[in-house]
């Protein structure tokens, strides 16, 4: 990977259009977690320091192409500024006179924010009119918006053909991290993967047998593996019509030398809520009227394991129902574990992607992972080992 950094960057006087991932969680009107806005501060204040006009663009929501009142970025100008400790103006539109008087009346380290990119069709459709009523607004382009990363869209790819373009530091982070942990890694290289469903993971494990040395596979999407191995799930969440996908995974880590690791036994209740009645079965004990919610106290031992012989574990979904007690109990207990490794300096440890970060916040063990992604989509597609546009587009800037 070869890409401009804020350190080639010359920043001072320059009207810096910084792509930001700013689809955070809003609840009446406020922000409810604010962890992408604190990923961008770094890169926000550098290039204000240096004397650059920290002109940000962002989107929120899925509006489609129209101004929908409710995915506004007017209220998360406030929030950017609180966390930032200076003011942060707003335009309430990103191309066109309102957006182009803003950044005119702007002063060196001055920032704003540009209304919602999405309001307009041209951003999704990634059209080179709209890329250049952006471009007009600015000398410099800076994507720090990993996590949009995977959309080839006029605010990620199509400025980075027009202007000259560096990453952000949390860009470069990202980049740097995920780069550790799969394609230059310290091996032994674990992946946990998790979550209900194979049908939305299987260019992901296909990816991860071809790279990782062992594949934890926990959460619901084992149970097609169990069931394709031919073990009784009883009513677990099951895609029985994925059987021959999963003996296909299953194959193709046997060829390429990758252990894949399936619950040794299982947690089962007879009801998905919290504090429900439950039992831990061997895998040939499973009631047929049951559902497996959660690994069992074996499993966990032989995760642990896996975790200690490891140098580097790349982690995605969790192991079990961890939403509701007590069914987060291995996904806390090898969450903690990994967390323990990687403060002792013995492992490397980088999460990501949809349900991730908050089982390891639920675990309180994110702290001590060596990196969080704060990506959703883009995680999963650079585990599937896809392109991804924003990130090729830097790199041939
Ligand atoms: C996200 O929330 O994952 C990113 O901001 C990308 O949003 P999108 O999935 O709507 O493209
Ligand atoms: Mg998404």
């Amino acid at each position: 990977m070869s890409f401009k950094t804020l350190n080639d960057a010359d920043l001072k006087g320059k009207r810096v259009l910084t792509r930001v991932d700013l689809n955070v969680p809003m609840k009446d009107g406020k922000v409810t977690d604010a962890t992408r806005i604190e990923r961008v501060l770094p890169t926000i204040k550098e290039i204000s320091a240096a004397g650059g006009k920290v002109i940000l663009l962002a989107h929120f929501g899925r509006p489609k192409g129209a101004k929908v009142p409710e995915m506004s970025l007017a209220p998360v100008a406030p929030a950017v500024a609180e966390l930032l400790g200076k003011p942060v103006a707003f335009a309430d539109d990103c191309i066109g006179e309102s957006a182009k008087a803003a950044v005119d009346a702007m002063a060196e380290g001055d920032v704003l924010l540009l209304e919602n990119t999405r309001y307009y069709a041209g951003e999704e459709k990634n059209n080179a009119e709209f890329a250049k009523e952006l471009a007009a607004n600015g000398d410099i382009f800076v994507n720090d918006a990993f996590s949009a990363a995977h959309r080839a869209h006029g605010s990620t790819e199509g400025l980075a053909k027009l202007l000259p373009a560096f990453a952000g530091r949390t860009m470069q982070a990202e980049l740097e991290a995920l780069g550790s942990a799969l394609s230059t890694p310290e091996r032994p290289v674990l992946a946990v993967v998790g979550g209900a469903k194979v049908s939305s993971k299987i260019d992901l494990l296909e990816n991860l047998v071809s790279k990782v040395d062992i594949l934890v596979i926990g959460g619901g999407m084992a149970n097609t593996f169990l069931a394709a191995k031919g073990v009784n799930v009883g009513k677990s969440l099951c895609e029985h019509d994925l059987a021959d996908t999963a003996k296909r995974i299953m194959a193709a880590a046997d060829k390429a030398g990758c252990e894949i690791v399936l619950p040794a036994d299982a947690v089962v209740a007879w009801e998905f809520a919290a504090n429900t009645k439950n039992e831990t079965v061997a895998l040939d004990a499973i009631p047929a009227d049951a559902m497996m919610l959660d690994v069992g106290a074996a499993s966990i031992e032989v995760v642990k394991a896996k975790i200690d012989a490891a140098k580097t574990l790349v982690w995605n979904g969790p192991l079990g129902a961890f939403e509701i007690a007590p069914f987060d109990k291995a996904t806390v207990a090898a969450a903690q574990h990994a967390a323990a490794r990687t403060k002792e300096g013995k492992l490397k440890t980088v999460a990501g992607g949809g349900d991730t970060v908050a089982a390891l916040n639920h675990a309180k063990a994110s702290e001590d992972f060596s990196y969080i992604s704060t990506a959703g989509g883009a995680f999963l597609e650079w585990l599937e080992g896809k392109e991804l546009p924003g990130v090729v587009a830097l790199e041939k800037a």
